[in-house]
């Protein structure tokens, strides 16, 4: 399964070092070409010329110590991996690493790695615990860093709990599956840029207009467009979801930023997907100070935002466009009425009073209409699922186009 990979292990010092050996020799045993790397730390437990012996490769410790001359060394090694593992990690190689700090060997070669990078962390209960290392692995996962998490157990410090590093045999298994999932992506090479969630428009320091989009629809679809292989940007409103692992998170609060953000990334992507719940209006003057309550009715006067996804029809060449459609009657007429008006290739359309679709709900039940007139209405079901299905129809459509 492993055969012809290169995969570079980042070894780093805590008692787990001893499970990164047995992972050296499954890893090689199934195929795969491993280099190592040994932070000072790490060789405190085990030597070197263990992993040597296992890897039948040089093994690497320090950035100055440079084995050949033709080659800078932690820039070579970077280049080289088709998978860059880091097991164990210690809570000092991913604060490091989640901070930008370049000061060992495995810490400059990690800056420098454009493969994928997985990170198997290892350490005391309290210290997975601790906000600070919470905080530094939640960045690196917004930065698209895979973390294959420890495992409850007994620890080498004697407490009881989370921390253990994932066994060896797991770990083999899982970037097996990564590699065999890789084989299947039908938008490996494509730029997707999704929006989600709601805009807030602020009218005073307290106050502001928003809806109810919990941005779960273009989460979902942000999560299965990583799964097939897309290099996806995620443009959200203010939401309370975890970003999706291995996702380009940009993060907006009103109409004008998204409008700002998504015409930043429009030139690059392939496929543009507008799920966001976007507001059509704004409060036209905005108040520096609490507007305070005054007897009688307070009229409010709004203004127009900009319409994005108009403006994205109007200037698209090789994009493909989709636009979502939350209604509350004639779905028919409406969706196929901001297909054309705004030339998108694709409209999903929601009816969000029907009961499990639209907003905040993890179902939805939607119709989508194409461009040559056509409409396939889904059943109830998951976002998630809806994710896949939605996805399923943009590539069937791709490659009739292709096809033409
Ligand atoms: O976030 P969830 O809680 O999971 O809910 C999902 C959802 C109901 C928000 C989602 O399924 C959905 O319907 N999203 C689109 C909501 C919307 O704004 O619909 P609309 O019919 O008002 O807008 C049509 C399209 O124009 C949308 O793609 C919208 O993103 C876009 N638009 C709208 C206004 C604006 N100023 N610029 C835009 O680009």
């Amino acid at each position: 399964m492993l055969k012809g990979k290169n995969i570079l292990l980042c070894v780093t010092g805590g008692i787990a070092v001893y499970k990164a050996a047995a992972l050296t020799s499954k890893l090689t045993q199934a195929g795969a070409s491993v280099k190592i790397i040994m932070s000072n730390g790490a060789q405190k437990f085990v030597t070197p010329l263990t992993f040597q012996a296992l890897s039948r490769n040089d093994v690497y410790t320090d950035t100055f110590d440079e084995k050949h001359p033709e080659s800078i060394a932690h820039i070579d090694l970077a280049d080289w991996a088709d998978l860059v593992l880091v097991a164990p990690a210690t809570a000092n190689i991913i604060g490091k690493l989640a901070n930008g700090i370049a000061d060992d060997m495995i810490s400059t070669t990690l800056l420098a790695a454009t493969a994928p990078v997985w990170i198997a962390p290892a350490m005391n209960v309290h210290m997975y615990d601790h906000p600070a290392v919470k905080r530094n692995i939640e960045r690196l996962q917004s930065y698209g860093y895979q973390f294959v998490e420890p495992n409850e157990g007994y620890l080498a410090c004697g407490y009881v709990g989370k921390g253990r590093m994932e066994e060896p045999e797991n770990i083999v298994k899982l970037i097996s599956s990564y590699w065999e999932k890789e084989k299947n992506q039908p938008l490996k090479g494509k730029k997707i840029v999704i929006t989600a969630g709601p805009t807030r428009e602020i009218l005073d320091p307290v106050r502001f207009f928003s809806n109810r989009s919990s941005g779960k629809m273009g989460y979902a679809l942000a999560e299965e467009a990583h799964q097939l292989g897309a290099d996806v940007t995620l443009i959200s409103g203010p939401v309370s979801l975890n970003p999706p692992i291995g996702v380009n998170v940009k993060y907006i609060e009103n109409a004008e930023e998204m409008y700002d953000a998504v015409l930043e990334e429009f030139p690059s992507a392939d496929i543009v997907i507008k799920s966001a719940a976007v507001a059509d209006y704004r409060p036209k003057q905005v108040s520096n100070e609490k507007m305070k309550k005054q007897d009688g009715d307070l009229i409010i006067q709004m203004e127009r935002t900009k319409d994005i996804l108009k403006t994205l029809g109007e200037r698209k060449d090789h994009q493909f466009l989709v636009g979502f459609a939350a209604e509350t009657s004639n779905l028919d007429e409406y969706a196929m009425s901001k297909l054309k008006r705004k030339n998108a290739d694709m409209i999903i359309a929601n009816n969000v009073n029907e009961k499990g679709a639209g907003f905040e709900e993890d179902t939805n039940i939607v119709t989508i209409y194409k461009k040559d007139g056509s409409n396939k209405r889904l059943g109830l079901m998951s976002k998630k699922e809806l994710a896949k299905e939605i996805f399923r129809e943009i590539v069937k459509t791709l490659q009739e186009e292709r096809s033409k």
